[in-house]
């Protein structure tokens, strides 16, 4: 049994947690929207059209925010097509991923069910085909009242009031030579200052999120940020980053190392903001440029590729990866390394929500959740408060890429008002249990109302449609207490977990 010690203080905040970290990402692309959250003629669809059992595991994972319509497909979508009578939308070619789309499910059908879903909707905009003018047309038809010919348009198509967005992309992964009507630092900077300028003038109470690097392994990771803020920091308020992580090969050192991956994810997130906050000073700006995370998750099948079977189909199976518990560990780490970056990370989408790289997947007769589901669900429901500052210290290992790894993870946040206590603590030892010991002085009077623990006997365990809950929280009695004024907690072998405490009884 190994041995750590978590080390916080109350008076060490890093900020609160913006629910907005929760959120995710519904792309027009495979089964995500026809199938995953659409499908009229199912059974267990309502009369809108939308998957109630989607809809129950949308709401069970508490997303809070999802940003739409894509992803790649953004930088060739007409989001006319996707308005007015169904009859008359145009059937299209989708070029990014190969797909037919009919359009039967557009802004207004995406705005109906975010409502039911209870999430708030983050749209993005196409700078890749199109311009300035088709976003402040679509600006003006989600967020006008009326007495305008877009407004008016959405009156005409049975939308009295305003969607009234808050939150919009400034295209997607510009810098990706993949990507439709990909450009220059410089060229995307000015189309994007340009819409942003026009569309904040006509809304000044929206937020915009302009497209930072795809990745790190874009050659112009880094200047690529700062040259785009150097462009648009006037009037954006967020920078855009993407990360995918997975573990192709299969030995347990790949394992270890891949278990490692939120060290590469922290140190992505301190250089972009290094790269928005040189670009700032150098602008003489005091304004603060801060992230907006959305893309993230694991991804196996190659970006990009589309299986010659779904060329120029409907809703084909599309990257429809099978996550297992390692992909869990490596999700939850990344959701620690955000909440411990409260302070400038704001906003995060888990890529995607269903049936594409998702927590969530359906078929024709079911349901079923992922094991990425649970960590995100915990921290979507308990990270309610200010994120603290926290220290473990223990045992660390060495892998192909990383040194010095932490075995234990962690992030704790504290509820001032509710008087709750949330420690969510990562294992990635695969052969060896830990104890966790932390001083609860600070917190007199708490005791431990839960412990929620996501393992499986083997890191490669999954769950599927024939077998969906073989991975799955559950609460355990034994591992933790409290002993002299300090929690005492087992953390299991390549385990996640969440210890909350309170001072209610
Ligand atoms: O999430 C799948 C794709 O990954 C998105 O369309 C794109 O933005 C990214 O490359």
């Amino acid at each position: 049994m190994k041995k750590a010690t978590l080390y916080t203080d109350k008076h060490f905040i890093i900020d609160k947690v913006d629910k907005r970290l929760f959120g995710s990402f519904l792309e027009h692309m495979g089964r995500a929207v026809y199938e995953g959250v659409y499908q009229p003629q199912n059974l267990n669809s309502d009369k809108n059209g939308f998957r109630l059992d989607t809809l129950k595991y949308v709401k069970d994972l508490g997303v809070t925010v999802v940003r739409y319509p894509g992803g790649n497909i953004v930088s060739a979508y007409n989001w006319e097509d996707g308005v007015g009578p169904k009859e008359l939308r145009p059937v299209r070619l989708e070029a990014a991923w190969q797909n037919i789309e009919d359009n039967s499910f557009g802004t207004n059908e995406f705005m109906d069910w975010a409502k039911v879903a209870n999430v708030s909707p983050m749209m993005a905009v196409n700078l890749g085909t199109r311009g300035v003018d088709a976003a402040r047309n679509l600006l003006e038809y989600c967020n006008f009242p009326s007495g305008t010919y877009y407004s008016d348009l959405r009156i005409k198509h049975g939308y009295k009031e305003p969607h009234n967005v808050k939150l919009w992309c400034l295209g997607n992964e510009m810098d990706g030579p993949w990507q439709i009507g990909h450009r220059d630092a410089d060229k995307y900077g000015t189309i994007a200052c340009q819409t942003a300028k026009i569309m904040k003038d006509i809304d000044p109470t929206i937020e915009l999120a302009a497209c930072g690097s795809a990745g790190v392994v874009v050659p112009t990771f880094g200047t690529w940020d700062a040259t785009v803020v150097d462009h648009c920091y006037k009037y954006i308020d967020y920078l855009s980053m993407h990360t995918y992580y997975n573990n192709q090969n299969k030995t347990e050192e790949d394992t270890k190392n891949y278990l490692a991956r939120a060290l590469s994810f922290d140190a992505q997130i301190k250089a972009v903001l290094a790269a928005c906050d040189y670009s700032t000073t150098r602008n003489k700006s005091k304004k603060k440029i801060n992230l907006s995370i959305d893309e993230w998750n694991v991804v196996y099948r190659p970006h990009g590729k589309v299986p010659a079977d779904a060329r120029w189909t409907k809703a084909p199976h599309q990257i429809e990866d099978v996550y297992n518990l390692e992909d869990a560990l490596v999700v939850g780490s990344m959701l620690l390394t955000m909440i411990n970056h409260a302070d400038r990370v704001k906003i995060g989408c888990l890529a995607q929500l269903v049936n594409v790289i998702a927590p969530i997947m359906t078929s024709d007769n079911s349901a079923w959740r992922q094991t990425i589901f649970f960590p995100f669900a915990h921290c979507s429901k308990y990270a309610e408060g200010v994120s603290l500052n926290n220290v473990v210290e223990c045992d660390k290992y060495d892998s192909k890429d990383y040194t010095d790894i932490p075995y234990i993870t962690s992030s704790v946040v504290w509820n001032e008002e509710k008087e709750e206590l949330k420690i969510f603590a990562i294992n990635r030892d695969l052969d060896e249990d830990s104890t966790l010991s932390m001083d609860l002085r600070q917190f007199d009077g708490y005791s431990i109302k839960k412990h929620i623990l996501l393992n499986s006997n083997s890191v490669k365990d999954t769950n599927t449609e024939a077998n969906p809950l073989n991975v799955v929280e559950k609460q355990v009695s034994n591992h933790s207490k409290i002993v002299d004024g300090r929690l005492e907690a087992l953390i299991e072998k390549h385990s996640w977990n969440v210890i909350v405490l309170s001072k209610e009884n």
